[in-house]
């Protein structure tokens, strides 16, 4: 099935039923964050209604009018431009409300908390940082300039690129919590522990001690 197929489908159950699986990372003082340099020189670039449309220049086509939505609705964005070309982007969802408030149809934030979702790196730039150098100016800029009191990274168990983004990062001890979302909302919640600090997450790829197979 062709991936726009695959994620437009996945859409569309998600506002019907949805079960999700995530690490969550908090960080409430700008210092708890490492600040990596990527290994190509980047720059951070604020996501704007004059620049949206170069997402292009790294993902497919139809990703444009998503951008331009989620400038629209509120969402804070950056893109990562290396050599006068877009090779990633990152975004959040900050609650600037008074009450809590669910996002992306399972994420409770409460007021000035922010949500940092959809990180993606352009695949030929993959593997030279340019990940947890979005990571940790996002963090940075949340925490300062936006007035967040606390930020959150929600990454999917399955995703050992993400984990591995994180803990270079040092982003570490996440949470695991388990969300049910029915309709379009969060119908349930449960914490199933936080991971220790010293546990080192496996390359991509790279065999698990149980000698498994581990999904990606
Ligand atoms: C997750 C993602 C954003 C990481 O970005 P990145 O810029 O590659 O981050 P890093 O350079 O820190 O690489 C992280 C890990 O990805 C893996 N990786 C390296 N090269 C890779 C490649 N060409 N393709 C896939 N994964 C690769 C490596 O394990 C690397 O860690 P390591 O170098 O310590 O082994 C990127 O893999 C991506 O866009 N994935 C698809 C979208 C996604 O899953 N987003 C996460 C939502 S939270």
């Amino acid at each position: 099935m062709p991936s726009s197929w695959k994620h437009a489908l996945t859409k569309r159950l998600q506002k019907i039923a949805w079960i999700y699986l995530r690490d969550n990372f908090a960080v409430a003082a700008a210092g708890s964050c490492a600040a990596p340099e990527p290994s190509i020189p980047c720059r951070f670039v604020p996501l704007t209604l004059a620049n949206y449309f170069r997402v292009q220049e790294f993902r497919e086509e139809g990703r444009v009018a998503e951008y331009r939505a989620k400038i629209v609705h509120g969402e804070v964005g950056f893109f990562a431009e290396h050599d006068g070309k877009m090779v990633g982007s990152i975004w959040a969802t900050l609650n600037t409300r008074q009450e809590r408030r669910v996002v992306r149809m399972y994420m409770p934030l409460m007021p000035q908390e922010a949500l940092i979702h959809d990180v993606v790196t352009a695949g030929s730039y993959r593997g030279r940082g340019v990940g947890p150098f979005m990571l940790s100016k996002l963090i940075s800029a949340l925490l300062g300039e936006y007035g967040a009191s606390r930020v959150l990274v929600d990454v999917n168990v399955r995703n050992l690129a993400s984990l591995r983004m994180m803990e270079k990062a040092g982003l570490r001890a996440p949470e695991r919590v388990f969300y049910l979302s029915l309709f379009g909302t969060l119908a349930f919640q449960k914490s199933v522990g936080t991971k220790a600090s010293s546990a080192s997450v496996p390359r991509p790829g790279s065999a698990p001690a149980d000698g498994k197979e581990r999904a990606r």
